[in-house]
C-alpha cells in the first residue's frame, strides 16, 4: 500500500512514520511536509533511506495533485497545531488548516484516493471541571480558539466532501498527545526542558485545567485501526481515559527530575483557555476493538522525561527561541 503522510515531519506524523515502518512492511511511505518551525528535520534522519520526503505545502494544488495521483491512501497530519500561536497570528492557521485541507480534498476526489483526516477533540470546545460528561461523536462542535475553529472547519469540509462527492474518507478527533519528538513549545516538553535547563515550569492561570493525555503511539495505532476497519464517512474519537490537571503534571515532572514538587511559577493565563477536555472512546473500542497500550500515564510520562533527558541534541538548539517567544506575552503571577 502506498501511503502519503502529510505533516509527516511533525510530532505525531513522524511517530506515525516510524511506527508504520516498524509494524507494516506492506506500506511504502511518502512524506509531504512544509518543514515549518514545527518540523525537526533530524527526526526522520534514521529512516531517510526508507521514506521519500517531499518538502512542500498541502495548499500547493499542482504538487498535491501529482503526489495524490501516485498513492493509495492519504493520512493528513499537516496543520498549524499550537493554540498560543493561533492567538498571535491566525492567518497561517486559516491557510494551512482550511485551504490546505480543501486542496487535499479536491485531489483525493479527482483521483478516487482514500483519505484519513486527523483532527482534535478541541473542536467540541470545553467541559466544566466537575461535569461527568465526556465528548462523544455526537457532541456539537463549539471551538474556542482560532486553531480549534480552523480544525473544526477542516472537519466540516471533509464531511461535506464525503456527502456531496462520495469521497472515501474517515476522520478522527484525538485528545492531547505526549511522547518523543514533540515540539518544546507544547506543555509537557516545555516543562521537562525548562527543568533540564534551570527554568521553573510555567503554569497558565490557576493550573487546574484538565487535559486527557494519550501516548502518541496509542493515537497512531488507533489511526491504523480506523484506516483498516473504520466505516467510510465516519468519525471516531480517540482517547485513553487519561484526564490529569496541569498542576499535577508539572508536579510529577519536577519529582521525576528530583526537584521540589512546588518549584513552579503561575503565569498569565491563555485568553479563552479551555477548562477541560475528556473523550469517551466507546465507539473506537467496541466497533474497532482498539485498546491503548499506555494505560499508566505516570509511567508514560517517566519514559517521556527520560527521552528528553537523553535527546538534548534534538531540542536544545531551539530552547532559547521558544522561551523568548513566550516571555513577550507571559508575566509571572504572585
Ligand atoms: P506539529 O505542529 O508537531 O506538526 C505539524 C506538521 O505539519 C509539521 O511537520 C509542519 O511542518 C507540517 N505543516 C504545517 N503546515 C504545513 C503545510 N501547509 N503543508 C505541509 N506541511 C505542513 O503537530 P502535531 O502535534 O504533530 O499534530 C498533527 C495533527 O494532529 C494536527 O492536525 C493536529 O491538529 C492533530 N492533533 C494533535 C494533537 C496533539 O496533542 N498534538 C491532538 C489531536 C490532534
Ligand atoms: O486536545 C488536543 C490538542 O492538544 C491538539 O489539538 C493541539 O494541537 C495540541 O497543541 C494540544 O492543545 P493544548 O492547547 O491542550 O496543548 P498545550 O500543550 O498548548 O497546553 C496543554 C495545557 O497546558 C493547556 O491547558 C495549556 C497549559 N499550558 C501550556 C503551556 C505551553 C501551561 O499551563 N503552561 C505552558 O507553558
Amino acid at each position: 500500500m502506498r501511503v502519503l503522510v502529510t505533516g509527516g515531519a511533525g510530532f505525531i506524523g513522524a511517530n506515525f512514520v516510524l511506527r508504520t515502518l516498524a509494524t507494516r512492511p506492506d506500506a511504502t511511505l511518502t512524506v509531504l511536509d512544509k518543514f515549518t518551525y514545527a518540523a525537526n528535520p533530524s527526526t526522520l534522519e534514521s529512516v531517510a533511506d526508507r521514506v521519500d520526503v517531499v518538502r512542500g505545502d498541502i495548499a500547493d494544488a499542482a504538487l498535491v495533485d501529482r503526489l495524490v495521483a501516485e498513492t493509495d491512501l492519504v493520512v493528513n497530519f499537516a496543520a498549524e497545531s499550537h493554540n498560543d500561536n493561533s492567538l498571535a497570528d491566525p492567518s497561517v492557521f486559516v491557510q494551512t488548516n482550511l485551504v490546505g485541507t480543501y486542496t487535499l480534498l479536491e485531489a483525493v476526489r479527482r483521483h478516487g484516493v482514500r483519505l484519513h483526516h486527523v483532527s482534535t477533540d478541541e473542536v467540541y470546545g470545553d467541559l466544566d471541571l466537575n461535569d461527568p460528561v465526556r465528548f462523544t461523536e455526537s457532541t456539537a462542535y463549539n471551538p474556542s480558539s482560532p486553531y480549534s475553529a480552523t480544525k473544526a472547519g477542516s472537519d466540516l469540509l471533509v464531511r461535506a466532501w464525503v456527502r456531496s462527492f462520495d469521497v472515501a474518507a474517515t476522520l478522527s478527533n484525538c485528545s492531547n498527545n505526549y511522547g518523543p519528538y514533540q515540539h518544546i513549545e507544547k506543555f509537557i516538553p516545555r516543562q521537562i526542558t525548562n527543568v533540564l535547563t534551570g527554568i521553573r515550569p510555567k503554569l497558565y492561570g490557576d493550573g487546574r485545567n484538565v487535559r486527557d493525555w494519550i501516548h502518541v503511539d496509542d493515537h497512531n495505532d488507533a489511526v491504523w485501526a480506523i484506516i483498516d476497519r473504520g466505516r467510510l464517512g465516519e468519525t471516531y474519537l480517540i482517547g485513553a481515559d487519561g484526564e490529569v490537571d496541569n498542576r499535577t503534571v508539572v508536579q510529577q515532572i519536577l519529582t521525576l527530575l528530583d526537584h521540589p514538587a512546588d518549584a513552579f511559577d503561575f503565569v498569565t493565563d491563555r485568553p479563552g483557555h479551555d477548562r477541560r477536555y475528556a473523550i469517551d472512546p466507546t465507539r473506537l473500542r467496541t466497533e474497532l476493538g482498539w485498546t491503548p497500550t499506555y494505560t499508566d500515564f505516570a509511567a508514560g510520562l517517566a519514559a517521556t522525561v527520560d527521552w528528553y533527558r537523553t535527546h538534548r541534541e534534538w531540542w536544545a538548539p531551539h530552547k532559547d527561541a521558544v522561551e523568548s517567544g513566550y516571555s513577550a506575552t507571559q508575566q509571572t503571577l504572585d
